[in-house]
């Protein structure tokens, strides 16, 4: 008897090897979980409204700009302005990409092969190993120590080896809110390998503004973008600034990726970047309102889970602890039985155990009734 063939339809796909054991990430996990009652302190995007002149050049960027194709690295215009005040050369050491995550992704296919190393920071970005794997690369977490959670340039450059291709570092830190310091950063620089600066909370500080890792040597690349400082996560608008030797590379990966960033949010880009007195009012009001947050949050923290943390520099969030409790049932069962979303430290490595992330990019009721219930959770559960 022949054998039916199979209906393709109804068949599992034969998922590719390098998405072994590679799902979507906690963070999208536990966002999944929110029903109309959740207070939402889970997630990683700015809740700063756009007042009337962003809109307005919203507008005009939509209604007056190109619609086609932009050269791969982004319009010139742009890249000249991404580029002020600095001896990039617009020409050829930058290029706009679809967000930040696009720029690491370019990054990481364009240096990074089966075999190598890429330091990655635990806590850190859920990206960052992930995109390692994704090459075949193995992710070596360097260890960022509470209850500062300060770099330790030691910590990083003690995991150098032979097989090193990339380091990288972000500050201000997600999920941990803490900056690195000028010195620790030019120690690094100096280490040798490859660099990735991931400067995408860069404008959202609190005392001071935290260095930035451009120009401190060849061989660092600079990430930033535009999602969290201006609130506009859904355009997908970033760049990358690096020497010419490893933007070249870096560009040819980028466009079999996404040929250039939207022509649309690229106009929009060129006009805030130009409209320099409304800009730097805007991102005043940001840190303002998220200064406020913060304050809301570090004072809940202290008073429903018993926890004085030091305050966040830079972007926004607070990584509490939570004692006794295994971070991911602990966040699922907030998610489902408190209506309190937050990230489980452990989503961001091994060393976040312990921990939940809890974003303050949220109104400050909402920041109060949040935490309140993870505190009366928390008591529930010691009893
Ligand atoms: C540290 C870090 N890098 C990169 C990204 C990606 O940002 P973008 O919207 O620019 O792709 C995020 C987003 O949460 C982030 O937290």
């Amino acid at each position: 008897m022949t054998k039916k063939p199979s209906n393709p339809a109804t068949q599992q796909p034969m998922k590719a090897r390098r998405l072994d054991g590679i799902e979507l990430s906690l963070i999208r996990q536990i966002n999944a979980l929110a029903t109309s009652a959740s207070v939402n302190l889970g997630i990683g995007e700015p809740n700063v409204e756009p007042d009337e002149a962003l809109r307005e050049m919203a507008r005009l960027a939509a209604g007056t700009g190109s619609w086609h194709y932009s050269a791969n690295a982004g319009n010139l215009s742009l890249r000249k302005k991404v580029c002020e005040g600095t001896d990039f050369d617009p020409k050829s050491e930058a290029c706009i990409t679809a967000g930040t995550e696009e720029g690491l992704y370019a990054i990481f296919q364009a240096f990074v092969d089966e075999g190598d190393e890429v330091l990655v920071p635990d806590p850190g970005f859920v990206s960052y190993p992930t995109l390692a794997r994704l090459c075949g690369a193995k992710p070596v977490p360097y260890n960022i120590e509470p209850p500062e959670w300060r770099v330790d340039a030691k910590a990083v450059l003690d995991k150098i080896s032979r097989r090193t291709k990339l380091i990288v570092v972000n500050s201000p830190s997600n999920p941990l809110g803490s900056v690195i310091d000028e010195r620790t950063l030019r120690a690094i620089a100096a280490a040798g390998p490859m660099v990735v600066s991931d400067e995408i909370y860069r404008e959202i500080w609190y005392d001071s503004p935290p260095p930035s890792m451009l120009g401190m040597g060849r061989n660092v690349i600079v990430v930033n973008g535009m999602s969290k400082s201006h609130s506009i996560t859904g355009l997908r608008l970033g760049w990358i600034l690096a020497r010419e030797e490893l933007m070249k590379p870096i560009v040819t990966a980028h466009q079999y990726i996404a040929t250039c960033a939207s022509v649309f949010s690229q106009q929009l880009a060129e006009m805030i970047l130009d409209a320099h007195a409304w800009n730097a009012s805007w991102l005043e009001r940001v840190r303002a309102q998220f200064q406020e947050q913060r304050e809301a949050a570090l004072f809940s923290i202290e008073r429903d889970m018993g926890a004085k943390i030091p305050p966040p520099a830079g972007a926004f969030y607070a990584f509490a602890p939570v004692p006794f409790c295994e971070s991911l049932p602990f966040a699922k069962a907030l998610a489902t039985d408190a209506a309190v979303l937050v990230i489980p430290g452990v989503a961001f490595g091994r060393a976040g155990e312990g921990f939940v992330r809890i974003s303050f990019a949220a109104p400050i009721d909402a920041i109060g009734t949040g935490i309140e219930r993870i505190g009366r959770w928390l008591r529930a559960a010691k009893r």
